[in-house]
């Protein structure tokens, strides 16, 4: 497996693999890489002859006052993860690589990004949408390859490679958690003993949505109550959002009649997590 620092080099390996006729699966992540993201590769490889990663803590998709500065960094941990799940090459960019200076060219959506976590990241899925852009037109991949924990960013990438017709297929994952049901998350090395157990609260509370919808309720409104007093009754958390929208343009519902995300954002100390549920999906 290779580590490439520069486009030019992702650009020549590539296409001596097209050459070869060879498909190309991509995994972006922002690196501290954990068994969730470890499942993303593991599919691509299983789906595509050669497998791309990129590991970039993208500045443009951090607000001035988020966690840039902190986010967890290990290149060498990420890249024994990497090889042992078979990707090929891992795409591991300076931010000057990414954005030289006078970079002034960006990917906005005028839907699905206003709500749920753009409401309270309002520049968030601008970064999101430029730098996985510029992912694929360095690596043109086939496939790519996104997680249904971040499920708002899916959504997003998966209208943006429509709306711009890039003839990427975007594969959705499912989520990976911990034992106790906490879903995996690089920002879960932020939490301390009890705020780690406190965290425990999303998918308790996600869980009893579920139930109820699978028991037949279909008011929206029921199942925002209920998983909003389960997170509220633990002191630690504070609420950022509790939303059930619909699974294609992420508009919020009354009823519950077709496919929805139920998602939620809570801050447990200063460390915001989120996590969801889709229900009704066939
Ligand atoms: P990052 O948070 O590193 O996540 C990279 C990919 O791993 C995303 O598609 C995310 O949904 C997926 N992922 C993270 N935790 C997961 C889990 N527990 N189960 C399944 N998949 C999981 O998301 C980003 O980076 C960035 O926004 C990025 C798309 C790379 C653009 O900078």
């Amino acid at each position: 497996m290779k580590i490439a620092v520069t486009v030019k080099e992702v650009r020549e390996q590539v296409n001596e693999w097209k050459r070869q006729g060879l498909s190309v699966g991509l995994v972006p992540t922002m690196g501290y890489l954990h068994e969730g993201h470890k499942s993303l590769i593991t599919r691509a490889v299983s789906e595509n002859d050669r497998v791309v990663a990129s590991v970039f803590v993208n500045p443009m998709q951090f607000g001035p006052s988020e966690d840039l500065e902190s986010y967890p960094r290990d290149l060498d941990r990420d890249a024994a993860l990497c090889e042992e799940a078979g990707a090929d090459l891992i795409f591991h960019p300076e931010p000057s690589e990414m954005y030289h200076s006078g970079f002034s060219s960006y990917v906005d959506m005028d839907t699905l990004t206003g709500g749920l976590c753009g409401k309270s990241r309002p520049i968030h899925f601008r970064g999101v949408c430029t730098v996985v852009a510029k992912l694929f037109n360095i690596v043109m991949p086939d496939r790519a390859y996104f997680g249904q924990k971040d499920a708002q960013q899916l959504a997003v990438i998966r209208h943006m490679a429509d709306d711009l017709s890039y003839g990427i297929e975007i594969k959705g994952c499912p989520i990976i958690r911990e034992e106790d049901g906490l879903a995996k998350s690089s920002r879960n090395t932020y939490l301390d003993k009890t705020e780690r157990q406190a965290a425990l609260v999303l998918n308790r509370a996600l869980s009893e949505g579920r139930k109820l919808i699978d028991a037949g309720e279909r008011d929206a409104a029921r199942i925002k109550e209920t998983v909003s007093s389960i997170i509220s009754a633990e002191p630690l958390a504070r609420i950022d959002y509790v939303e059930v929208v619909n699974w294609d343009l992420l508009e919020p519902v009354e009823n519950i009649d077709s496919p929805v995300l139920v998602a939620v954002a809570v801050f447990i100390g200063k460390t915001r997590l989120i996590d969801n549920f889709i229900a009704l999906e066939d």
